[in-house]
Parts: C-alpha cells; structure tokens; sequence
C-alpha cells in the first residue's frame, strides 16, 4: 500500500470525528442570535487547516460572518491553482420536533451521519480539507497549488463574499474552481452538475383595511388581505404550471434538442421525484420531463405566507395585511433584477382597487451553466471514475450557489461542481444526513481530482 492509501486508511476514525465536532456548532446565518456560533465555527475551521498543514489561516471580519481564507502554494508556478469554495453557515432546524435525533447532536445510523450541515456543506467541505492534509501528511506536497475560501453567509445569499472576490482578484486568482455543495444522483452514480439555476427573492404585503376589523361588521363589505393575497398568487401559474408574468420567459434560453437528448439519459424520473419527496403525484409544466423541470426551466414560489389571525381558539377578524414569500429559480439567460421588476409591475396591475400591494426583492442570484469540453470537466470525470467505478453523468441542478457566477466573472477561472451528497440527504429539511462512504470516497476523488489536473 503506497503512503497514502495507508494514512487514509488508519486516520479514517478521526476524520469522522472531527467532522462530528464540526457539526456540533450551531452556525445558522439566517438567525442573528447565533452570531458567537458563526465565529466559533469559522475558527474552528481555520484552527483545522492549519494542523492540515495549510498555510497562511486568515479568519476575516466582514460586515457579515467572517471568511476563512488558507493557502498552499509550493507546487510550483507551473502548476495550476485550485480554488475550493464551500460554506460553514447551515439552515435552521425547524421544524424541530419532526427530528428523530437533535440536529446539533450528530447521530450515526446505516451509515449515514444526521446532524444539520452535514450534506450542506460541512461534511463536504471537510473533504477537501482532509484530501489535502493526507497528500500533505504523507507525501510532504499537493501537486497543485490550492486556497480555499470557505464563507459564513451562503444561505443568507453570499453577501460579504460577492464583495469580497471582486475586490481580492489577486488573492483568490486561481486556474479553477472547485466546489463540493451538491450530490451525485446514487452512491455508486457520480454526476457532474454544468448549470445551477439562478434565484430572485421578495417579500409581498397586501394591505387592505387600516386596522384588523370585526367581520360581522364589516364582512361583505370590506375585501380581506389574506383573501385578496390568495387571489394575487393564484394568478401567477397557469392551470398547466406556467408561470404568468408578462415577459418571464423572454430570456429563457431554449435547451437544445443535445441537450435534452442528454438530459433524457439522466436515470431520473417521476418515481424516483415520488419516493424521494413522498408527494401524491408530480406537479409541473406538462411538456418537460422531470429532469428538465428541476435542472433547465424556471420557477415561481410561493414560500411562505402569512396574515390575520392563526392562533389558538377563533378571532373573527377581516385581516388588515398579508405576507407572502416568494422566490424564483431562474435559468440562463434571465436576469434576477428584471424578473423583479417584471414581478412588481404585474402585481401592480393586477390588484384590486380595494387593496394595495408593495414588493421588497431582496439578494439574488444569476443562473449558471458551463461547457461540457473543459479539461477540468474530464479531470473530474476521470477522477469520479476511479474511486467510484462509475463514469459519471452530466446534469444540471434546481439548487442556487450565488458565488459561482461571481467566481467565473471575476476569476475568469471554469467552475467544477463536485458533489458527494446523494438526492434524499434532505438538504434544509428535518433528519438531514450525509452518507459516511461519500465521504470518505469524496477525500479518495479530491485527491484523484488534483493529481489528475
Ligand atoms: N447547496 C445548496 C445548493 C444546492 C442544493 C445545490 C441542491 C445542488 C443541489 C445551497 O446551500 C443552497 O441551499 N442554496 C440556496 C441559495 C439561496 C439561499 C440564495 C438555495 O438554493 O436555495
Ligand atoms: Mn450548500
Ligand atoms: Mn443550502
């Protein structure tokens, strides 16, 4: 057994650990009460790489959660740079009760490790770090040079690090980017993701009445904002799932007859979307298959809604306002600021006289989508390959990772999208998990990914 293998091999136990002692921090962005843990976490993090044998630790301040930036950069300037990229903030766990073990407290069962963060994206973040320590613990070197930069506020929408990556060009510069925040379609199916689609997000409020009004007094009489709300949303899809706004699809670029020729090898469909989401039946635009509903066509959301009154016991109130969520996936080439205009305007026209509506849009980001044909591209193939004795297929993913767009702008440099999760991890759900073989396969393919480049 070569070094290597054999270091791997005898500190696998530890790894895990460490992990686990990851996991434990409670580094929710979205929540300003976990303000200490975010820090913590970023530190933790930081103390980690350099024991790795990474140089340079930076944790910086933003005006956001802080950033932890490290290096290594012995292979010599004939070598590539490899960029990682990933994130330490988490979701919140609600709702809580629906938890078959506490989300802070790692569990292990059937191989899997359940805590929050442990697919998205601590335990594949922590491959890379661990990838690098074993070349570095038992060879002495990386045959690449590598930074990382791993960030605090992914979920809250990137804020401090779309900032920061154009203002630190010099720092980040690297040959390409890599970046383990998504999942390959089975344990033994590697998949690489050449698009993410891009998101539009706002808060709607209907206001009717002044104040919350008495409905015997006033029913009949007096539109009611949850209803007038209702009815706004209702009119946004049509009855076959198209979205209605005027002008959303305009920049929606066609997929090819390749593409979707390509996309129908994805060993995905309807009956895996029933197993894995435990919905009565599919739901969507009729002329696209599964695949290309939640990789290649947009969406409209409605995430949330709220308004009147919802708790114990009956208030018979005609609601004064009504709050609603929404978001939007997005694919190339549309552009988040414009659908929130267009969003608006349509909402304008189409309420009553008897309400008003505003919209606040809030952080976006653009869709993403990459050439199959990059050199990088066939590294990562072959690197999967070997470890997962599979060659991997090419698809494109739902999710957003706003940095990525601000990487390829900014960095000029290709952006491969390596996942280690698998599709029922359930990412921002209640029992997430990460399967521990991924894990320790994702240490065995980074490292195959960099000796391949
Ligand atoms: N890791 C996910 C994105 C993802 C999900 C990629 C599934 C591939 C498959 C990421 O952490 C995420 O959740 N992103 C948010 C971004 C948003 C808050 C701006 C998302 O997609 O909702
Ligand atoms: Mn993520
Ligand atoms: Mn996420």
């Amino acid at each position: 057994m070569s070094a290597i293998t054999t270091y791997l091999e005898e500190n696998k136990p530890r790894q895990l650990e460490e992990l686990i002692e990851w996991l434990r921090m409670p580094s929710i962005s979205t929540l300003s009460e976990h303000k200490a843990d975010m820090l913590a976490a970023a530190e933790w993090l930081g103390a980690r790489m350099r024991e790795a044998g990474l140089e340079h630790v930076e944790v910086i301040p933003t005006e956001g959660n802080p950033l932890v930036y490290v290096d290594w950069l012995h292979a010599g300037a004939d070598k590539p740079t490899v960029l990682v990229y990933g994130h330490y903030d988490v979701q919140p766990v609600d709702p809580l009760d629906e938890w078959e073990t506490p989300p802070f407290e790692p569990d292990i069962r059937n191989e899997n490790i359940y805590a929050r963060g442990a697919a998205d994206d601590k335990g594949q973040v922590y491959i890379h770090v661990k990838a690098v320590e074993a070349l570095l613990q038992s060879e002495g070197a990386l045959p690449v040079n590598v930074k990382f930069i791993v960030e605090g506020e992914e979920e809250a929408g990137s804020g401090a690090l779309t900032a920061f990556v154009p203002a630190n060009r010099d720092k980040l510069a690297a040959n390409v980017c890599l970046i383990s925040d998504s999942h390959i379609l089975a344990p033994d199916q590697p998949s690489i993701l050449y698009g993410l689609r891009g998101m539009w997000k706002g808060e709607l409020t209907v206001t009717g009445p002044a104040t919350d009004l008495h409905s015997g007094s006033y029913g009949g009489a007096i539109h009611n904002a949850n209803q007038a709300l209702a009815e706004l949303l209702a009119a946004l899809h049509d009855a076959d799932g198209h979205i209605t706004v005027p002008g959303f699809y305009d920049n929606v670029r066609p997929l090819s007859d390749e593409e979707r020729a390509a996309l129908a090898k994805v060993p995905y469909g309807e009956k895996e979307l029933l197993e894995e989401s435990g919905a009565p039946a599919a739901w969507g635009e009729p002329e696209y298959t599964i695949v290309e509903r939640t990789g290649a066509r947009p969406t409209l959301e409605i995430n949330g809604m709220w308004g009147g009154f919802t708790g114990e016991g009956f208030k018979t109130v005609i609601p004064s306002k009504a709050h609603a969520k929404i978001s939007c996936r997005l694919v190339p080439d549309q552009d988040p600021q414009r659908i929130g205009r267009l969003i608006e305007a349509y909402l304008q026209e189409l309420a009553p006289p008897t309400i008003t509506v505003a919209l606040e849009s809030t952080q976006g980001a653009r869709p993403f989508i990459a050439p199959l044909d990059l050199p990088e591209m066939k590294a990562a193939a072959k690197a999967y390959a070997q470890v997962f004795g599979n060659e991997p297929v090419y698809t494109r993913e739902g999710g957003s990772i706003p940095i990525v767009t601000v990487f390829q702008q900014a960095l000029g440099a290709p952006v491969i999208l390596m996942g280690f999760g698998l599709p029922d991890d359930r990412l921002h759900a209640p029992n997430e998990k990460f399967h521990i073989p991924n894990f320790y396969k994702g240490i065995q393919t980074s490292i195959a990914f960099m000796e391949e480049l």
